[in-house]
Order: structure tokens, then sequence, then C-alpha cells
């Protein structure tokens, strides 16, 4: 299997198979399904918010690259009447820096600064591609489901209930699905905000924005909460994670803020906190949602850390914007070549990985396959 992996990372850096997940089944008998919001994906592999779901030609290239799942650019919501509780966060900026970060612990990786926030056009727009990505989803080839950034109180104040009932009530329709699948943006732009100064006011949003959330519709809604990491110590990240209950999946977590620059980063350090937190999580008494990784996942091994620290999907962003030289495939998309590394690198890679965990004889056949869901449950207490 070994040699069969070397070779195929060798063939698959001019192209990845069409349906690589059926091809890793057959080859391997590893079974790579996964979950993300109540959908059964071929692969965990998805694409977190940002400035690359921001247009059909990127859905396009996605789902054309066999990437699993999408979440689209955060809006910001707005009441009957286009007031935005949130309108500091619609603002426009297209500069993006991809830049090499070192680690407190050394370590080299990537980051992308950006002083940029929310969608920057029109709310008509978003509910545009938003009717796009749910015809996506319901064809079946690919999951791509809306964001949102909603009014967030201070805590003697009451929640913006007219801002959430529009904004949900739109989304919900333009989707179309039964069921409305919703990510929640708490971001790291908000961490460094002064409303995020207070503890209490932070955990009040997360115990009662899924209800608003949920009120502003008459259909179901599965809602992903994507937490940030506050500006506190990591008892308090656990103290995020226990008021969230109520959401479907969590996921964990967004950029850290850099209060000296005012921007927002990730790297090493991103990584190496959120696998910190999420591990203390899981030897807690903490029931936790479904989870969700998102943070420098750059490598299958990084990957390979959030899966078994319990998360059942990933979702990438700068491991879509490296420079093509950082990636091993010789042609193909940014999101195909970062498939190729993340599944195929015969050391690094997810593949190699899980052939390693079942050698370590920490991971077992079932019905004769290795199964990437039955990693997140190997460290439960
Ligand atoms: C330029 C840029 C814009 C982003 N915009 C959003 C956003 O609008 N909503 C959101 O939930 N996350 C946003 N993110 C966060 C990413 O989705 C992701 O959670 C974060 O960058 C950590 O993952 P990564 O290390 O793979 O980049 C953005 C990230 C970057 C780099």
């Amino acid at each position: 299997m070994r040699e069969r992996l070397e070779r195929d990372y060798e063939r698959f850096k001019r192209e990845l198979p069409r349906d690589f997940p059926e091809y890793v089944r057959d080859a391997y008998r590893i079974d790579l399904s996964a979950r993300y919001l109540g959908h059964t994906l071929p692969h965990p592999i998805g694409k977190g918010s940002g400035q690359l779901s921001l247009n059909l030609e990127q859905l396009e290239t996605d789902r054309s690259a066999g990437i699993a799942f999408v979440v689209l650019k955060t809006v910001i919501a707005e009441d009957p009447a286009g007031e935005r509780a949130m309108a500091a966060w619609a603002i426009h900026e297209t500069r993006m820096r991809v830049e090499r970060r070192r680690s407190q612990t050394g370590r080299e990786g990537w980051t992308v600064t950006w002083k940029g926030r929310g969608w920057d056009r029109s709310f008509d727009d978003y509910l545009a591609l938003v009717r796009s990505a749910g015809d996506l989803t319901r064809s079946g080839e690919m999951v791509a489901v809306p964001s949102v950034k909603y009014h967030l109180p201070r805590l003697d104040e009451p929640f913006r209930s007219a801002e959430y009932r529009h904004t949900t009530e739109r989304i919900a329709a333009a989707w179309g699905n039964d069921t409305l699948s919703l990510e929640k943006d708490f971001s790291p732009t908000l961490a460094g905000d002064s409303l995020a100064d207070e503890r209490s006011q932070i955990l009040r949003w997360l115990r009662e924005v899924p209800d608003q959330i949920r009120r502003g519709t008459d259909r179901p809604v599965r809602l992903a909460l994507k937490l940030m990491n506050a500006r506190f110590d990591d008892a308090f990240q656990l103290d995020m994670l226990r008021a969230s209950a109520s959401a479907d999946a969590l996921v964990v977590f967004n950029r850290l803020w850099d209060a000296e620059q005012g921007v927002a980063y990730g790297g090493y350090d991103l990584s190496e906190r959120n696998l910190r937190v999420l591990e203390l999580a899981s030897r807690s008494d903490i029931s936790l949602p479904s989870l969700v990784a998102s943070g420098n996942v750059c490598s299958g091994r990084t990957l390979l850390h959030y899966a078994r620290a319990g998360c059942e999907s990933i979702q990438l962003h700068t491991g879509f914007q490296l420079p093509l030289s950082e990636y091993p495939a010789t042609s193909g998309s940014r999101p195909q070549r970062a498939l190729h590394a993340l599944i195929f690198d015969p050391k690094d890679g997810l593949v190699a990985g899980m052939l390693d965990l079942e050698a370590e004889g920490q991971l077992e056949r079932r019905d004769g396959e290795l199964k990437f869901l039955d990693l997140p449950t190997l460290t439960r207490v």
C-alpha cells in the first residue's frame, strides 16, 4: 500500500482521479465519508467562509475540483428597512497578502493579512449567490451554505429581532431546501472589538443567538456557530463551548487577533491553540455538538490532529491561497492541488496518516475498511 501511495502521489500531481474518495475506497479500503451540519460528505475537506466564496466562478472551480462543501462569504444582516446593526463589518477591501508567519513555538506557517470584513455588495446580490448555492446542494455535487453576521447586543440591550427575522427568512427562501443550513460567524475582528470586552456578554450571545435565528423562519434551521478565539484564556474558550450547546455544530475556531497590528492572523499559533482547547474539551465533561475544524490546515497531519480532537469535517481558507510553488501538484486549480497534497502526500497526507494509525494499532478496520469518522471518537473519554 505504501508503494502504491508513492506512485499515486506522483501520478496524481498532474490530475486527481474524477472521484477520488471512491478511488481511495477501492485502492486502500479507506472510507473518507465525513459530516458537516447534518450533511453526509464524500470526504472531510471544505472551504471556509471568506474571499474565496464570493461568486459563482469560485463555486464552480470548487465543484469541479471535488471540494466537499463551501461556506459562502459572511453577509451582514439587515432589517426590512435595510438597517444593519453590524454595518461596520460591511467594508470594502480587496488587497490580501499571503505571508509567512512564525509561531511563538518557532514553526513557520502561512497567514493571510487583510483588513476587510463582511460581504460588501447588496443583500439582493448575496441572495442570488445563495440561490445558486441551494441548487448546487440539491444537485448532490457539493454542499454550499450561507453565513451571516447578525446584531450582537450589549448586556443591557435586547436583540434586534426584526433584523434576525428579515435576514433569516429571505436567506431560507433563497436557499430553498426544507431545512436551512446556516453558519453564524463570530469573527476575529469582533474578538478585537470593544463589544467583546466582557465575558458575560459573549456567553449571552452564544446562549441566545441560536434561538433568535431559529425564531426568524418557519423552516427548520441547522445552525453552525463559528466561534472566535476571544482575547481571554483557554478556560474561557471552554466556557464558550459550554455556552454553545444549543447549536447543531461548532466551527472551531476562527483566527487570532493581533491587537498591535489590528489584523487577524493564523499559522501554527492558531492551530496549536485550537487543538489545545479541543483536547482540553474532549477530556472534560462538556457535551459538544458536532465539531468542524478551522485553522491552519495546510497538511494532512494537521487535518488528522483536528479529526482526532473530535472534528467530523474541516474548513480551509489559507490552504487554498498559497503560492503555486508550495503545492507539489504541477497542474490544476489551487483547490485541486491542495486536495492532492492533503489526501495523497505519502508522508503527511490523510491516507498515510490513517495507515500509520492502523499500523500502531490505534485505528481498526471495520468491515474491512478504515473509516475517517472513527477518528473523532478515538480520544473521547
Ligand atoms: C481573507 C479572509 C477573509 C475571511 N472572511 C471570513 C468571513 O467573511 N467569514 C468567516 O466566517 N470567516 C472568514 N475568514 C476565516 C476563514 O474562513 C477561516 O476560518 C480562518 O482563516 C482560519 O482558517 P485558515 O487557517 O485555513 O485560513 C476569512 C479568512 C481570511 C483569510
